[in-house]
């Protein structure tokens, strides 16, 4: 597979070619294929299909949309989907796309088959959006001279790419937009089984030793996220060879975790603030997104893409139409006591 990035202040695609796309992949610990995938079984059989379809007919396959909170591997997937069709991808994201020509230089300079990555794609402005649509369903630019009367188009060719979006915020998207996906899919949090054998997997390719115990204590605390446990991997690997014999257990993980904020169920000291700042400050909810980000004083789009997926997925806070709440298992896992029914 080539990488190609695209160079926005140069207008042109700078490609690196990796050999089988061992080394950096390696380094980076993402698989490269599918049947090396963890995990999201129903995603991985679906474009499983559709790479053998496309092989079978000898054309691209449908456009990819991923959805799903940060680091559940929405990117590694575009790269595996260009891997297996042995073709280049070329990455771009939305906000990168900020004129039409942006994403006209990148079009014209497709090759038959490349996948086009476009992260966080609700981001791409409005003005951009439209050329997308008919390159996505006719793979063609409607280039427009002149004005009013004497207005004209051109149509020009482009060659059959597939476009791999991927999103934090579907709801964000255009309809148009949208259905011009053919493969909609949504990532979930991984379960701890999967994390176990995806941590196993890392530590292999990082020839690190690490039992049953340290597995397990490493993906009960990395929040259902596959990006997380490899982090925290990394992190108990330096502590375990500094502190200990090198060799992680459970006990290396609680000690260096704990070292960096990680609580037993994975939350981290943000987790808890925000968690803390709806109890503290409005008396566990309801309240708005603004003024938790405006208390904790961070973006809001941080709290709602990181911080609150997998506290709703863990069911430590609600949304209501009024704002967001924090659950009785919210208040309980910060030591606050219930007492009638107000916690203190
Ligand atoms: N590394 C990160 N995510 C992975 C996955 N889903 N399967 C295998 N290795 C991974």
């Amino acid at each position: 597979m080539t990488e190609k990035q695209w160079d926005h202040e140069h207008g042109i695609v700078s490609g690196v070619c990796l050999p089988g796309d061992q080394e950096s992949n390696i380094l980076s610990l993402r698989p490269t294929q599918l049947s090396e995938y963890i995990g999201q079984s129903d995603v991985v059989e679906t474009l499983k299909i559709a790479i053998e379809a496309g092989r079978l007919r000898n054309e691209p396959i449908d456009h990819v949309l991923f959805h799903g909170p940060p680091g559940l591997g929405k990117t590694t997937l575009a790269h595996i989907i260009a891997n297996e069709m042995g073709r280049g991808i070329i990455i771009t994201s939305g906000p990168a796309l900020e004129k039409g020509g942006d994403l006209i230089g990148i079009l014209t300079h497709l090759e038959e088959g490349d996948v086009l990555f476009v992260d966080e794609i609700h981001r791409i402005p409005k003005s951009v959006e439209e050329f997308l649509y008919p390159a996505m369903e006719d793979y063609a630019v409607d280039f427009v001279f002149d004005k009013g009367i004497h207005a004209r188009t051109h149509r020009y060719r482009l060659n059959r790419f597939v476009m791999v979006g991927a999103t934090t915020r579907v709801g964000l998207l255009s309809a148009p937009l949208r259905d011009r996906f053919g493969i909609f899919r949504n990532l979930d949090f991984y379960s701890e089984e999967h994390l176990v054998e995806i941590v196993i997997r890392s530590a292999l390719l990082l020839d690190v030793e690490i039992d049953d115990s340290g597995a397990q204590e490493l993906s009960k605390r990395s929040r259902g996220t596959p990006r997380i446990v490899n982090r925290l991997l990394k992190r108990v690997r330096d502590y375990a060879q500094v502190k200990a014999d090198g060799r992680i257990t459970q006990e290396t993980v609680h000690s260096a975790l704990t070292l960096e904020g990680v609580d037993e169920i994975g939350l981290t000291n943000l987790d808890r603030q925000y968690i803390k700042t709806i109890i503290d400050f409005y008396k566990g909810g309801p309240v708005g997104i603004e003024a938790i980000a405006a208390t904790l004083q961070e973006e809001t789009d941080t709290l709602v893409d990181v911080i609150e997926p997998y506290l709703l997925k863990i069911g430590y806070i609600v949304r209501t139409s009024s704002g967001r709440k924090v659950s009785e298992a919210g208040f309980k896992h910060l030591g606050y006591r219930f007492q009638g029914n107000i916690f203190a």
